[in-house]
């Protein structure tokens, strides 16, 4: 089944909403490519005008971050309905940095997923090993408990329109790359695992992206991998290289 790639940016905690504007500009013309989701998950403050500045294009619009309420005393929360009303189409749950920095544990990452279909968001959805983890052999375990744990009463109809990325720690900001059959080998456990929880025409759908130093230079060959469907990008999201990795 031809799935269609996405191939997203996870800006983090880079660019002042000038700097955002001038990138959008920068990258306009070398992330067009039809055949390709393109998709900016930007810090919230840039969303406003980065929507502004891709009306028109082929780029949409994520977030990185949310809370599961709608309204009211949570401070420096942002909402599911704030997202959507400002045109963000794509969030980003589970990302490492949200478990591991600031303590998000998979019952809340459920929650965020769950909430995120119900606002119509669509979720991308990070799970991946530490070092430890993988240096001990137990990485496909944890991946399985990682994805079993954050799905949980989530349907197959709302797993068709799910983003999975596979994102190994060790390999994020490090310049260390999963090897294309490191990566090939957890993305196909993850989607043997929703045809086990689900059903195959669910794991045919669900789309799976790598993530962790993804680069200009690597990206062909990871994205030519059968299990893997595209990208979820740090650094080289905010480089013209960007681009490349889009038409790779
Ligand atoms: P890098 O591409 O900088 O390694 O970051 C990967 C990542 O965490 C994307 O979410």
């Amino acid at each position: 089944m031809a799935r269609r790639r996405i191939i997203a940016g996870n800006w983090k905690m880079n660019m002042t909403p000038s700097e955002a504007v001038a990138l959008c500009g920068t990258l306009k013309d070398l992330v067009k490519n039809d055949a390709v989701d393109v998709v900016y998950c930007v810090p919230a403050i840039d969303i406003v005008p980065v929507v502004e500045a891709v009306k028109g294009s082929n780029v949409h619009v994520g977030a990185e971050n949310f809370y599961i309420e709608d309204k009211g005393a949570f401070t420096g929360e942002i909402s599911a309905p704030m997202l959507k009303d400002a045109g963000v189409e794509y969030i980003i749950i589970g990302h490492s940095e949200r478990r591991d920095i600031f303590g998000e544990n998979d019952v809340l990452i459920n929650s965020k997923v769950k909430k995120a279909f119900a606002s119509g968001l669509k979720p991308i959805l990070c799970c991946g090993e530490s070092l430890a983890l993988r240096k001990a052999g137990t990485y496909k375990e944890w991946i399985t408990r990682q994805i079993t744990w954050d799905l949980d009463g989530i349907t197959a109809d709302q797993v068709k329109e799910l983003v999975i990325a596979y994102e190994p720690i060790w390999a994020i900001g490090t310049g260390e790359t999963a090897s294309a059959d490191q990566a090939e080998e957890v993305c196909g456990l993850i989607r043997e695992l929703i045809a086990k929880l689900y059903d195959q025409a669910t794991a045919d759908a669900v789309r799976i992206q790598y993530g962790g130093s993804m680069n200009a230079g690597n990206a062909a060959e990871l994205l030519s991998k059968p299990n893997i469907d595209g990208g979820l990008i740090g650094g080289a999201s905010l480089k013209p290289d960007f681009g490349k990795i889009v038409n790779a």
